[in-house]
């Protein structure tokens, strides 16, 4: 598995997960282009690649709770003309608060904005043979849709939120490539990162190390995301741990919790947003 001369962005460079994945992509031979919202820490990120591995990688700064600059972002990359996106921030537990677009944070970060990018960049991407890999989360298991409150701006639970965000993400793309070729939907099972440490202090200080001890290492979670690079996934297949999807080596599998008219509902609903935006 190589990417000489093939360009990867990937958003949420600096995360857990993130610094995993560029590890093995500058290992891999791949051009970066770090894609984040705190430019010192992604700017050091890129240096050290660079001199740890002989590649080139650049920094470029996006906060995806701005739609402004997700628009300028999409452009630059399209410009660039990257062969693979990869589609790796999100937020789980963070204070809420509604966005410019009218959105809730949580629901941008996680789903509109990584939408916007994946359906403005697709087509190049595909055309170059490359793909688009968005991260996907057992989470979203937990959030059926609700035509009443689309970016659960109402709920409280930050769980059955992030479900519903990562859910439309994981379902609007299977509808923007039914042939399977340019989108990959991959998870990670659980692993310890920042994400994961939403717990209150007590409770995080003594399920920190247990949690380290039974779940796979960022290092080991991240592998079904690679293999998103180079293998497809056609509609509600999906790449992760095989072992009760959090242990193992990755293997696709059949996701069967979003009955056909609630994933056409998603897909309408991630179009319409999509034009609303696309201004
Ligand atoms: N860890 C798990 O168990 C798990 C399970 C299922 C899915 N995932 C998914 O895996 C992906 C990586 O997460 P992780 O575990 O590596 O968590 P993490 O360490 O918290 O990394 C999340 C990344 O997303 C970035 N991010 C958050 N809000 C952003 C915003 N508004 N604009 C731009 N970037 C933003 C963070 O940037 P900062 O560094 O600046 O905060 C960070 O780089 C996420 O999509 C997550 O949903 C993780």
């Amino acid at each position: 598995m190589r990417l000489d001369g093939k360009i990867v962005a990937i958003s949420g460079a600096t995360g857990g997960i993130g610094r995993e994945l560029c590890e093995y992509f500058a290992k891999m031979g791949a051009t970066l282009l770090l894609v984040d919202r705190n430019p010192e820490r992604s700017l050091s990120l890129a240096r050290e690649l660079e001199a740890k591995h002989g590649i080139s990688a650049e920094h470029i700064t996006l906060d995806l709770e701005d739609i402004a600059r997700v628009r300028e972002v999409a452009d630059e990359l399209a410009e660039r003309e990257i062969d693979y996106l990869v589609l790796n921030a999100g937020a789980y537990s963070i204070p809420r608060h509604k966005c410019s677009t009218g959105y809730d944070n949580v629901f941008q970060i996680n789903f509109v904005s990584p939408y916007f990018l994946a359906r403005k960049l697709l087509p190049t991407v595909r055309e170059r043979g490359g793909r688009v890999v968005a991260v996907g989360s057992i989470a979203h298991r937990y959030s059926h849709i609700d035509r009443a409150d689309v970016d659960f701006s109402t709920r409280k639970k930050a769980s059955l939120v992030y479900g519903n965000a990562k859910r439309h993400l994981m379902f609007a793309l299977y509808a923007l490539d039914p042939t399977g070729e340019g989108i990959a939907i991959a998870h990670p099972g659980i692993t310890q990162t920042n994400i994961t440490a939403h717990y209150p202090k007590l409770v995080y200080a003594i399920i920190k190390y247990p949690m380290k001890v039974i779940f796979m290492r960022p290092r080991k979670a991240c592998l079904p995301i690679i293999c998103g690079l180079f293998e497809g996934c056609r509609e509600n297949e999906w790449i992760g741990p095989r072992i009760f999807d959090v242990w193992g080596r990755p293997k696709k599998s059949i996701l069967k919790g979003c009955p056909p008219d609630e994933a056409a509902e998603i897909a309408k609903r991630a179009e319409k947003i999509y034009k609303e935006l696309d201004c």
